[in-house]
């Protein structure tokens, strides 16, 4: 299927296990993205070998502006380096640059039945906050199925990821199940989801989950004084009116970050303490949240200060190599284990 160039043998993976995580491009990260995956792709590049894909064909089948992929594919690569990911440890690639996992998606199609896609409880949320309704574009509908293709064609041991992301690896899962009765063992494997220390980052606003069709994240590239103004306006406790007033924890967005992101736990303890016995008030919570987060983010900004798109660019290149070698492989071997015909070119 690959024709190599003369010299330049073809990628094996070595005896790591590997991991692999996509993100859509559709803009910067932020703190949710933070601790629900990218804490753990940082711990993981040191053992795993780890692919990361920047997901931009299934950006663009949940309506994401073409126009705009370029730029995202720039921004999000800036963030996943600036958050301490390096070059040397992983392998960084652009999804739609990887023909063979259209091609494997085409063969997994003929796996899954259209009510299973329907009743995947990812796709009904978001085709909830889409309002698709009954004009649900396939390529939406599909997305279970192109991301079990990402995750199978890599041989992936796991995906750390956040829980929104359970009901695809379970789909991945059972494509696999279903493709070894059909076609035997030993061609694509079962996959593990791996959570970081918090799933689900709600929202400043604490009605969902942090993200940034709802306004309601912290980003990675916010400014000092923006990141000030958001965690001034988190929700809090209402009915904590006075400082002398008992407060609630649960459901304090001050306190769900702080428990996300604080790790002096005993101090962390006495201050929820405090808080429930009542005397202490809003704005002292949300000092020390906001000191507590500018110590997250002070070296993420001053990484990204030296990435240049020209950097980038070398990257996604140089990685490019290793990414199509062995996702192509892959397809070959689905391509045989199924009994497609193939051209004999000798
Ligand atoms: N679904 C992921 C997201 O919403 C993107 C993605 C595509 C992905 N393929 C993947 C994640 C494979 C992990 C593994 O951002």
């Amino acid at each position: 299927v690959l024709k190599l160039p003369v010299g330049v043998s073809m990628y094996k993976h070595n005896s790591k296990l590997v991991s692999l995580t996509g993100d859509r491009p559709t803009g910067h990260l932020h703190l949710g993205h933070l601790v629900g995956s990218l804490r753990k792709r940082v711990e993981f590049q040191e053992t795993y070998n780890q692919f990361i894909m920047i997901a931009d064909t299934q950006g663009i089948s949940s309506s994401l502006n073409p126009d705009l992929v370029a730029v995202n594919i720039k921004q999000i690569m800036t963030d996943y380096l600036s958050v301490g990911l390096v070059p040397e440890k992983n392998t960084f690639f652009v999804q739609s640059t990887i023909p063979s996992l259209c091609e494997i998606t085409s063969y997994y199609l003929n796996l899954v039945t259209l009510s299973r896609l329907q009743r995947n409880p990812t796709i009904k949320q978001e085709s909830a906050e889409k309002g698709y309704e009954e004009s649900m574009p396939m390529g939406f509908l599909c997305h279970p199925i192109s991301q079990a293709a990402d995750i199978t064609a890599f041989q992936t041991d796991v995906v750390p990821a956040g829980e929104d992301q359970k009901p695809l690896i379970e789909q991945s899962n059972e494509i696999v199940d279903k493709f070894c009765n059909l076609y035997g063992d030993g061609v694509i494997k079962r996959v593990e989801i791996i959570y970081g220390n918090t799933a689900r980052l709600l929202g400043i606003d604490g009605q969902a989950k942090a993200s940034k069709s709802l306004n309601n994240a912290i980003f990675l590239t916010d400014p000092p004084e923006v990141v000030k103004s958001k965690v001034y306006s988190m929700y809090t406790d209402p009915n904590h009116i006075r400082v002398s007033d008992p407060g609630q924890v649960e459901g304090n967005m001050v306190f769900h970050y702080l428990d996300a992101f604080y790790d002096n736990y005993a101090e962390l303890e006495q201050l929820k303490a405090d808080y429930r016995k009542g005397g202490l008030g809003d704005t002292s919570v949300k000092a020390i949240l906001y000191q507590v987060l500018e110590e997250v983010l002070e070296p993420i900004r001053e990484r990204r200060q030296n990435i240049t798109n020209f950097v980038i660019d070398e990257i996604l290149h140089l990685h490019w190599y290793k990414a199509n070698s062995i996702a192509s492989q892959t397809l070959s071997n689905i391509r045989s284990a199924i009994g497609i015909y193939s051209l004999n070119t000798n």
